[in-house]
């Protein structure tokens, strides 16, 4: 078949069905094994890429995310392996890494935990970017074991640990940083197919008011934190002030908005003359 036709097909159809049209190249480039600034320079494609192409592109008009049909994603210039048992990394996460360095360097922060680690994106890109000793935990063994290929993909030493929140959880850290499950149980029916369909509830699923895991992090993150450690969390773009008002174990330091200007990490530090 003819790459261009077959180009502009995927692109008129994604269009059609409100898929973002760039995904058409993408899923091209990718199945081709090819940069995307080469496709113009393909003209007929064998039987089995076209075979390969259509078969990834009807994937993605049934609203599978390009991470989840190739199985891997690219975050903080990082490249991790993805199944559907992890969330996939999101682009909004990585304001979360870019506060974690600053704070890691201005306070001269030696250890780090990961919490609710998922496929390790978060502990990967930290420690791939700072000189810190870093755990990270989750409930699911499964992400887990994806986590621990991702930290050997990207040749960072990372302790991993199943644990549900902090339970297992024995040192203290100066700063935990974390982007647990926060979507209110009610709404997970309302997130776009890409979202409900393809990733794990065990990711998603925030309890009935999102905030579940927000209350278990204030209520006991202080044992496993040093006395001048921090906090560093992933938020919905509303639940700011109801997760600020939550912290009463803490110093609310700063709320730090994503690259599309909504609310996305907070940062508290532990308030130890008050406690
Ligand atoms: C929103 S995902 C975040 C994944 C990853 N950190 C990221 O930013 O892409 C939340 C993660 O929390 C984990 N999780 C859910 N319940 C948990 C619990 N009780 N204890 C520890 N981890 C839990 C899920 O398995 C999932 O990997």
């Amino acid at each position: 078949m003819n790459l261009l036709n077959l180009r502009k097909q995927a692109k008129q159809q994604f269009k059609e069905l409100g898929i973002d049209t760039e995904d058409a190249d993408f899923i091209i480039a990718e199945t081709l094994n090819v940069p995307r600034t080469e496709l113009p320079l393909i003209n007929e494609l064998t039987p089995k890429q076209t075979k390969q192409i259509l078969k990834h592109i009807n994937e993605r008009k049934n609203k599978k995310p390009v991470s989840k049909i190739f199985k891997r994603a690219y975050f903080y210039g990082l490249k991790f392996k993805i199944n559907n048992k992890v969330l996939s990394p999101r682009q909004d996460s990585e304001i979360l890494i870019e506060t974690a360095l600053k704070y890691i360097k201005q306070n001269k922060i030696k250890s780090v935990l990961d919490l609710c680690t998922g496929s390790g994106c978060l502990a990967i890109a930290i420690k791939k970017n700072a000189d810190v000793m870093l755990q990270a935990a989750d409930i699911s063994q499964a992400a887990l074991r994806l986590a621990k290929t991702n930290a050997k993909l990207n040749d960072v030493e990372i302790k991993f640990v199943k644990s549900n929140m902090l339970t297992k959880i024995k040192n203290k850290f100066n700063l935990i940083v974390s982007n647990p499950p926060y979507i209110p149980t009610h709404e997970i029916n309302l997130l776009e197919d890409e979202v409900k369909k393809f990733d794990p509830i065990l990711a998603l699923d925030g309890g009935k008011t999102g905030l579940d895991f927000y209350k278990i992090i204030n209520d006991t993150a202080i044992k496993n934190l040093t006395p001048d450690g921090m906090l560093i969390l992933e938020i919905g773009n509303e639940q700011k002030d109801d997760v600020i008002n939550m912290f009463s174990n803490f110093k609310f330091v700063e709320c730090v908005p994503d690259y599309g200007g909504l609310n996305r990490v907070l940062v508290f530090k532990l308030n130890k003359t008050e406690t």
